[in-house]
């Protein structure tokens, strides 16, 4: 997720207004910033690494010519976080000027084509073949005008992209266009605006029209004009006005960053999906020659983990040991050595605890993989090969988007291991892919019809003085991460077991009125699952199902129960099943009246161990 934002104004310069909107635009990332204007038919680039602050500090952003430019603030997914990396990028010329959120697909088939015609590329991103691209289109068709050339360069594009490009090919001009990732225009008496959202311009125009997939825009001194890539067909829009406040818009309407980032799963799910085989193929080539393979994690990244060492034990069958990275060097510390393989799993990539393991492991002469939400963090740093997750900056303190986004690359490296290793059946292989790539649509269907019930059962619950979270198998992780955000946000003390475990003791606390919550996929375990419900309700408690759509005799047990679609297979089933749960801790602490984004004596990085 980064952001970009483009302004072509009627008089005056753009560059101060084009950082203003990219310092409001931050919270989608900030590992580089650049600015390129037009003026007087050349183009001017400022760009670095760093925080806008910091690097305005230094090259000054608002000191650049001209009433035309675009800018970028950035959140590495493709190179790491340096200056040769950021945005905007450019054809050879330097005439060619992109900025880009999203991911181009096809980048390095692009890339190879556009290497063997001589282009030279300087950066590592996906996002340099586009000016490439444009120009060669531009070089093979010289009649086309630069808008054509965009246009039949953007047909060429796989993937997801939000796009602003100047050229001095017609410097009069911003390019937009859109394939999945966000875009709207912004307008006034003054100019006119695109930006990846509304906040970045809401200061100075309350007017937008929103552009959708598939779109291209051509922004100018007379206005916009939008027109279909396909075949340059045009569309009439007109502006609606938007009554946020600058605050309500940095969180898109939603009353919290919690819940903004619930609802982003669907998409979040997407980009995980898009991650390159490449990566994926060379951690599980690292995996399968392992000798002994730790799943080291803190919290919420250590629930993924466990669901993970699951996943790889039933699809890939290699046995991994979860391991809460604060324990790590006290239980492994001397015997972890050359043939053992860390796999560290941290949104952050900061975790002092996660930091900790892994550089003893690492002095041990152990290999290390890792999978991070922020590349170049410290944990990309010390990783032999790691994989980003995808999600996006995560700006609630409670991990909810980057914890689905974590079990869906744990489930494809498992699947490719698998596929390594011949485990699994090809036609097994093919139903678990395709019911990956269902994933997104499946958790915007659970939002879409399960939010309302989940709000009522909140209300019912929320003056529980305790909750049990129980699940087997794989969903003991996902119980254990509904304990953990309904703990950390709404304050209610809470106990996570594997369900066959809870009658080795904890059983005792069931009085009547207890809340249970059972996760209740309908895999392997589901019939003892049942034969646990049977036990705590036989002793009061009041059961909270989480179920597959149609099974009526889940159903039938319960005092309470949200749906699931059916059909997902059980090792795929943590990242839909625990998006009821995030949702039910978030209404529980609303209706406590705690604010979720900011749950007390909690950081959401913790840099400490
Ligand atoms: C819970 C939560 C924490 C983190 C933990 C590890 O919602 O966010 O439990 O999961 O502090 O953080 P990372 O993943 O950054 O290493």
């Amino acid at each position: 997720m980064c952001g970009i934002f483009g302004c072509v104004l009627k008089e005056g310069n753009a560059a101060p207004l084009i950082h203003a909107s990219l310092k409001r635009l931050e919270y989608r990332g900030y590992d580089s910033v650049g600015i390129a204007t037009a003026s007087d038919g050349k183009i001017f680039l400022k760009k670095d690494q760093g925080k806008i602050d910091e690097v305005h500090k230094i090259i000054n952003l608002d000191d650049l010519p001209g009433s035309i430019g675009i800018g970028h603030t950035r959140w590495a997914t493709h190179g790491a976080p340096l200056k040769v990396n950021s945005h905007p990028h450019s054809d050879c010329t330097g005439e060619i000027m992109v900025v880009h959120n999203g991911i181009i697909e096809n980048f390095m088939d692009l890339k190879n084509e556009l290497e063997n015609l001589d282009h030279n590329f300087v950066s590592k991103t996906d996002t340099e073949v586009i000016p490439h691209l444009i120009e060669q289109t531009l070089k093979e068709n010289p009649k086309l005008g630069f808008v054509e050339a965009v246009q039949e360069s953007l047909k060429r594009l796989e993937g997801s992209y939000a796009l602003a490009i100047i050229s001095t090919k017609e410097p009069d001009k911003i390019v937009c266009a859109r394939n999945e990732s966000p875009l709207v225009l912004g307008i006034n008496g003054k100019g006119v605006f695109c930006a990846s959202d509304i906040p970045a311009f809401l200061e100075v125009t309350n007017k937008a029209v929103m552009i959708n997939n598939g779109e291209l825009v051509i922004l100018s001194s007379e206005g916009y004009e939008i027109r279909k890539i396909q075949d340059f067909s045009l569309i009439n829009r007109e502006p609606i006005t938007i009554d946020w406040t600058p605050e309500m818009a940095v969180k898109q309407g939603y009353p919290h960053f919690m819940i903004k980032e619930i609802h982003e799963q669907p998409e979040t799910l997407r980009n995980t999906l898009r991650i390159q085989e490449h990566y994926l193929d060379l951690l599980s080539t690292f995996l399968d020659r392992a000798n002994e393979v730790f799943l080291v994690a803190c919290g919420t990244s250590y629930h993924a983990c466990l669901a993970a060492s699951y996943m790889f034990s039933k699809l890939a069958f290699l046995p991994t040991y979860p391991v809460y990275a604060s324990e790590f060097i006290e239980q492994h510390g001397k015997s972890v050595n050359i043939d053992s393989t860390i796999l560290a799993v941290s949104q952050s990539g900061e975790t002092a605890d996660t930091i900790a393991a892994v550089t003893v492991a690492q002095q041990r002469a152990a290999t290390i993989l890792s999978l991070t939400n922020v590349i170049g963090s410290t944990l990309t740093r010390v990783s032999r090969v790691y994989i980003g997750t995808q999600a996006g900056p995560e700006i609630g303190v409670a991990a909810t988007k980057t914890f689905t986004s974590q079990l869906s690359v744990l489930a494809q490296l498992a699947l490719k291991l698998a596929k390594k290793r011949g485990k699994v059946s090809q036609d097994e292989m093919d139903s678990l892919e395709e019911n990956l790539e269902k994933l997104p649509d499946i958790v915007d269907t659970i939002i879409n019809t399960q939010e309302e019930k989940i709000k009522q059962i909140a209300k019912k619950y929320k003056n529980s003085k305790v909750f049990f979270f129980l699940g087997r198998g794989i969903s003991t992780a996902t119980a254990f991460e509904g304990r953990l955000k309904l703990m950390e946000i709404a304050y209610i003390p809470s106990i996570a077991f594997p369900a066959g475990e809870s009658k080795h003791g904890p059983i005792s606390l069931i009085e009547e009125g207890f809340p249970v919550v059972f996760v209740c996929p309908k895999d392997d375990c589901h019939k003892t699952l049942i034969g646990n419900i049977m036990e705590m309700k036989a002793r009061g408690a009041h059961i909270i199902a989480i179920v597959e759509e149609g099974d009526q005799e889940m159903k039938s047990l319960a005092d309470d129960y949200v749906e699931v679609p059916k059909g997902i297979p059980g090792v795929l089933s943590p990242i839909p099943f625990a998006v009821p749960l995030q949702l039910l801790a978030y209404y529980i602490a609303l209706g406590k009246g705690f604010n979720p984004d900011m749950p007390r004596n909690l950081a959401k990085s913790v840099t400490v161990k």
